[in-house]
Parts: C-alpha cells; structure tokens; sequence
C-alpha cells in the first residue's frame, strides 16, 4: 500500500474519532484532518511560499508535479494556492530533500539543486522561527531516544511496535511540575514495491500519557521529529487538543497510525514536540480512547 492511500484511509479513521478536533480542515485533495495543522516550523503562509519556494518548483518540478502530471504533490501547480497546500502538506525539509536527491527524478533532481535549495530552505526555516537543526525555538520537546529497530528484524507490524518512553519530569524540557509518562508505540512497516523489491519505513501509532500529577494536563499539538528533523508526513497528532484527567489516569491521544519514510537504521532516534503541554483546571476532555 502506497503511504497516500494509508494517509486516505487514516483520513477515514480520523473522522471517527469524536475528540479530535476536526475543525473544517480539508486541503484541496478533501483529505481531511490527517493533514489538518502544522508543526510551528512548518507554519509559513503562502507568500513566503511564493517568494522561496514556488518559483524554485515551478521551474524544476513543474514537468510532473501539477495536478495534470504524475508526481504525488502538486506543489509546482501553477495555481499557487492548490501549489501552496500540496507543499504544507508534505513540509518544506521533504521537498527540498527530494529536489536535491539523484535518486528522484533526474536531471531535475540532485546536487545540482543544493546551491539553489540551501538559502531557500535556510530563508524558510528561519522564516519560520525554525533553527538550522530544525528545531523551533520555545518548544515543548522531549529528549531524543534510540529506536533501535532494523528491516531485518522481527519488527514488522504493528504487532510487535516498540514502545518509547520519556518521563514527563526529566525527560521533557519547557514543562514543570509534571509527573507520569508519555508513551508513542513505532514499527518497521515493509510494502513490496515490486517482487523482491521491498521498501521499509517507520509507523509511529498510539501516542498515551500516563498523568501522574493531581491536575489534569492540556495538550495541544504533538509532532514526531525522527533524527532531529520534524517527521513532516507524521500528521495525525498534530491537531490534538485534549484534557487529560489527573492521578494515574492512562489516556491514549489517537490510535491512529502514520507512516514517515526513510531508510532505517537501528541508531535513528525520535522526539515528541508539543505546541502546548501544561497543567491546567479546566475539565477533561470527555470521548478520549483509554487502554
Ligand atoms: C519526471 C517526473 C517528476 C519530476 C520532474 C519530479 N518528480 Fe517528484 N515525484 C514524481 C512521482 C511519479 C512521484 C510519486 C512517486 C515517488 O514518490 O517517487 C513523486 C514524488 C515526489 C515527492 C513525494 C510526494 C509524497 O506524496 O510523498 C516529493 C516530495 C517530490 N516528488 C519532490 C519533487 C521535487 C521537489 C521535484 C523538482 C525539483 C520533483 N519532485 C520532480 C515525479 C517527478
């Protein structure tokens, strides 16, 4: 299965979950809320778009990345706002890694591209409040933690995820005074592209927080960042905004599943980002899925 007919289908799940926020965020394609937010890196507007990467795109990508061509992501369409949401949709740091990878479409991608590529990113990310890690200033971050899974091994599915576990009091920066564990489950998926041929990639799924504090906590917006680097296609959580309950109360955010390619190596690490983790008095949000 192809990641755009996963995302479509994780669209469809996403509808069924009453407590995300759905917010009427449809892109052009009518999606839905799989793609609904972005990171706070990856919030530009359109005219930034316009002045950095659209005229890079257009005269690059415009043989196959049009509503009319081949290309997955219209974001060389010479209407800019359709261009505009097909690039948000898939991140600035997945289409300046494509433009500048041989591998893609050449000659219209590789190398040759860095020396165009490199500003525009740098102008985008600063733009954006972004450092050159990738990494938004003010940010609710979790420290970075090794996955340690392989394409040879038994990790195929989402019957044998791994767990990855932060501590909310030590292993968090930019939040105080929380207790409890924050939890995301990841595994190798493997899709065979053509016989013999397989590709492999990351699915991060069941994001939970144990709170262990005696207020209830608020959440706004999680993001998964593999390496370092926001995992931009790792829509699915961006839009929660939830309550959880207080004292030792297990709350899975979603169960929701989302792929995010890229070649695995037993050394990759993940991070959770937060647009907003803090302990609050309001009620808990009510219709969460539990385990
Ligand atoms: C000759 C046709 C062609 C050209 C030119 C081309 N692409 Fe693509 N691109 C494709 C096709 C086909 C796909 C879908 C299959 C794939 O992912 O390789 C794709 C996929 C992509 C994706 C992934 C989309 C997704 O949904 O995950 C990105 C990002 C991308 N291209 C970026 C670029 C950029 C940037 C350029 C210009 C510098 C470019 N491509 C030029 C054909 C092309």
């Amino acid at each position: 299965m192809n990641v755009r007919k996963l995302k479509i289908l994780l669209a469809l799940f996403s509808f069924i979950l009453v407590y995300q926020n759905c917010g009427g965020d449809f892109n052009a394609n009518g999606e839905g809320v799989v793609y609904a937010s972005l990171s706070s890196c990856e919030a530009g507007t359109q005219a930034l778009f316009e002045s950095t990467f659209y005229p890079f795109t257009t005269q690059n990508c415009v043989a196959c990345h049009t509503s009319a061509g081949p290309g997955q992501g219209d974001f060389a369409d010479p209407d800019v706002a359709s261009a505009y949401q097909a690039f948000v949709l898939l991140g600035a740091t997945t289409v300046a890694s494509y433009a500048t990878n041989a591998g893609h479409a050449p000659p219209h991608t590789g190398p040759q591209n860095n020396a165009a590529m490199t500003p525009i990113l740098s102008t985008w990310q600063t733009t954006t409040n972004c450092s050159s890690t990738g990494q938004s200033s003010g940010v609710i971050a979790t420290s970075s933690q090794v996955m340690n899974l392989t394409t040879n091994g038994p990790n195929y599915g989402v019957g044998t995820a791994e767990t990855i576990s932060w501590n909310l009091a030590t292993d968090v920066s930019g939040i105080s005074g929380m207790i409890g564990t924050l939890q995301i489950q990841v595994y190798v998926d493997v899709h065979s592209i053509s016989p013999g041929n397989n590709s492999y990639n990351y699915v991060f799924i069941n994001p939970t927080i144990i709170n262990n504090t005696a207020s209830n906590i608020q959440v706004t917006g999680l993001h998964v960042w593999v390496n370092g680097t926001l995992a931009g296609t790792v829509t699915a959580y961006n839009d929660l905004n939830v309550v959880l309950p207080q004292n030792n109360t297990t709350t899975l955010l979603s169960a929701i599943g989302d792929p995010f390619i890229q070649a695995i190596a037993p050394t990759d690490t993940v991070s959770i980002y937060f647009d907003g983790l803090s302990n609050t008095t309001a009620t808990a949000t009510t219709g969460l899925p539990t385990n």
